[in-house]
């Protein structure tokens, strides 16, 4: 297993291309799913999640193919997916690989929806609390598919199609979101959906639908209306930049100090990250270029935050704000409200001398003057990326251990960052 070795307290200084959102990029390749023409996607991450689930998809006949490199391109820009769903020959997706990743699950939703019939296994454990999908099922239930639940599997049926339907979600819900809205444009009539998820990612999946010809209106917004049609097509699409890859960069600029370009990024998928980020000490302004991140001197000033679904500040960085905090002048108190036990980064922060008090869903995190490199264990993928962060602050040598969660979610993390001046290298293993 590759290990990744840091030596902390330089500063970043330079530009750091943002890649294409792996949030989008999934239920972008699901919704391929949807039609028998061809679904281009520009700018897609180059991330081992990317490339498990186009096995996935090959294994109900989707034939993916990955575009050569053109002219004028560089390394830093995203792959381009050609992806026919022309055939489906399989509608199961077995417990192997949805135990990998959860949001392969979501291909229930146009499986059903265009096929009249899914079979996908439940997606069992995750290392972040429990993660249920009834929520999923109860919106596909609402669009008038049959469900059972049978070794293990939820054998979602509709042999006369699925029909438009009122969905109220009684929590805001990303991957519930993305399911009602695959499955309801194949439905026949309208579907209005309630508390919706408002995740950038939603609204770039509803584009691309919509330019497959799916009516669709409110995406964005807490309430999105359906209106069925009877068959989609192929359409070309550009994955969103990837919001929490921004803020991710921009919490290291934080932490380190120095200056940097976050190519392609744009304030408004976090503005409410970007907000606190600039309470803490960040300097920030938005350039045709992206975001340009610098902090010059003085300490970093703790702040409190609240996850909280889209517009407010994500799960998502809340890990990498966690080890920003650790070397905040006071105390800062950071309350986690979308998943039990999303705190496994504590202990490994801890290991590098941050102080790090945990009760019930709020950390206390007491700054620390200076940290100190030690050798760390990856449990999860934000959990690795804040450990990252720690380190590139921190006194002398971190190894950060079992890094493929990082290349789940992170693109050459490594590169970037050296690109910028740290002095970080993976160490194949
Ligand atoms: C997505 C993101 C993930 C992010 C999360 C919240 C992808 C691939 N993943 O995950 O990175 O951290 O949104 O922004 O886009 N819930 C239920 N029942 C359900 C479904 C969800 O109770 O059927 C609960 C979950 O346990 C959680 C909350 O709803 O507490 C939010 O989950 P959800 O928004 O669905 O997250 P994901 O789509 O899994």
């Amino acid at each position: 297993m590759d290990r990744i070795r840091i030596s902390g307290g330089r500063r970043l200084n330079g530009s750091i291309p943002i890649s294409g959102a792996k949030n989008a990029t999934l239920p972008l390749m699901i919704a391929s799913l949807l039609t028998e023409d061809t679904l281009v996607l520009d700018n897609v991450p180059r991330l081992a999640d990317v490339n498990l689930l186009q096995r996935i998809l090959g294994n109900h006949g989707v034939d993916v193919m990955v575009g050569g490199k053109r002219l004028g391109e560089t390394a830093y820009e995203g792959q381009t997916l050609h992806i026919s769903a022309a055939r489906i020959v399989d509608l199961t997706a077995p417990y192997e690989l949805v135990s990998r990743m959860r949001a392969s699950f979501w291909v229930i939703a146009p499986l059903v929806a265009r096929m009249g019939e899914a079979r996908v296994s439940m997606p069992g454990g995750c290392a972040i609390g429990t993660r249920p999908v009834d929520l999923l099922i109860m919106a596909l239930q609402r669009l008038g598919a049959k469900i059972e639940i049978d070794g293990g599997y939820v054998v979602a049926s509709a042999r006369d199609g699925l029909k438009g339907a009122e969905i109220d979600f009684p929590k805001v819900t990303v991957s519930g979101t993305h399911t009602a809205l695959m499955a309801a444009s194949l439905a026949r009539g309208t579907t209005v959906i309630r508390n919706a998820a408002r995740e950038p990612e939603i609204k770039d999946v509803a584009d691309c639908l919509n330019k497959m010809g799916a009516r669709i209106n409110g995406a964005g917004t807490a309430e999105i209306v359906v209106e069925g049609v009877a068959r989609l097509g192929g359409a070309r699409h550009r994955v969103v930049p990837d919001r929490i890859e921004t803020g991710t960069y921009a919490m290291a600029v934080a932490m380190t100090g120095g200056d940097v370009m976050l190519e392609n990024a744009r304030a408004e998928l976090l503005q409410a990250a970007l907000d606190v980020l600039a309470k803490a000490g960040l300097e920030y302004n938005e350039t045709n270029r992206g975001l340009r991140v610098a902090r010059n001197g003085g300490p970093l000033a703790s702040v409190d935050v609240s996850t909280a679904p889209f517009p407010g500040f994500p799960t998502d960085l809340q890990a990498q704000f966690m080890a920003l905090m650790s070397r905040a002048d006071g105390t800062s108190r950071i309350t986690e409200t979308i998943f039990e036990n999303r705190f496994m980064h504590v202990q490994e922060l801890a290991r590098l001398g941050a102080r790090i008090h945990l009760e019930g869903e709020t950390a206390t995190v007491e700054g620390v003057e200076r940290l100190k490199g030690a050798p760390v264990m990856a449990t999860d993928l934000r959990a690795s990326v804040s450990l990252v962060i720690a380190a590139l602050a921190a006194e002398g040598e971190t190894m950060v251990n079992r890094v493929y969660h990082l290349d789940r979610g992170f693109e050459r993390l490594e590169d970037k960052l050296a690109a910028c001046g740290a002095a970080i290298e993976r160490i194949a293993g």
